[in-house]
């Protein structure tokens, strides 16, 4: 576990503190910022995007393992067809401007979430960030993409059910690891540290599974604002809880 002395600006200077090593965001928040602003909701997409670029490289410059971010939910297909148009689109010009930029960073990004009906240019888009990258040994960066908790967890006892059917694993085989194994997730650490902006104090149907034992930091900022000292007020909250995990002090 990595430990990182905090910023002179975060009122900790004395200890070092822990370092979270899968970090998930809820990046809620882009449309009100832009309406208090008098600006239509594209603009705090927009400025959603620089945000998840300035978190990326903050989460690379503090060593971060993994950082995980929920960038369109599977409920999010309830939008105006023009928002959920302008949210693909988006994210097809943050890959095409960044993956390289990422690469360079030795940054390797995966997709979570189901992709049979997305956009035929995202899954095109997304397939190919994921092999440009799937060398690299740095962060790991998770976009949720047409993601859903539950969903993904119907996904995992599917593909679970498939394996007892083929023989390939009796039910008592079935622990807590090897259905893991099922999910979008494999091989990745369960979540150390869930942030969520723009002050709603829920889930929203992420990471389900991977959150069981998650510490919550919920803050006021909407994403839009959201930058490297956010981060680090979060990160310092999170190494100031006391995670007994069931156990005792
Ligand atoms: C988060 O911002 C971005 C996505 C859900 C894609 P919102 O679009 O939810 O912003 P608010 O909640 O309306 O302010
Ligand atoms: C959660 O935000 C999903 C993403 C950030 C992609 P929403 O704005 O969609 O969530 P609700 O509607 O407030 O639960
Ligand atoms: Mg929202």
């Amino acid at each position: 576990m990595g430990y990182y002395m905090p910023s002179k600006n975060i009122d900790i200077t004395e200890k070092s503190v822990k370092i979270p090593q899968h970090i998930a965001i809820i990046m809620d928040g882009n449309g009100r910022w832009a309406q208090k602003r008098g600006l239509p909701r594209s603009a705090g997409h927009k400025a959603g995007a620089d945000a998840v670029e300035r978190v990326v490289r903050a989460c690379v410059e503090l060593e971060i393992p993994v950082l995980t971010v929920f960038a369109f939910s599977t409920e999010n297909w309830k939008r105006p067809a023009t928002e959920v148009s302008l949210l693909m689109q988006l994210l097809l010009e943050y890959l095409q401007r960044k993956v390289k930029i990422m690469a360079e960073q030795n940054i390797k990004i995966r997709f979570l979430g189901e992709r049979e009906n997305l956009p035929e240019k995202i899954k095109t888009a997304i397939g190919r960030t994921e092999d440009y990258t799937k060398e690299n040994t740095g962060l790991v960066f998770n976009i949720a993409l047409n993601y859903g908790g539950q969903q993904e967890i119907l996904h995992g006892v599917k593909e679970m059910a498939q394996a007892v059917v083929a023989g390939e694993c009796s039910v008592e085989e079935i622990t807590k690891e090897r259905f893991a194994a099922c999910l979008y997730t494999e091989g990745v650490p369960e979540v150390d540290l869930m942030i969520r902006t723009s002050g709603e104090q829920r889930i929203s149907n992420f990471l389900l599974w991977q959150m069981a034992y998650a510490e919550l930091y919920f803050t006021e900022t909407y994403w839009p604002d959201f930058d490297k000292d956010a981060l680090l007020r979060a990160i310092d909250a999170y190494g100031n809880r006391e995670r007994r995990l069931g156990g005792l002090q």
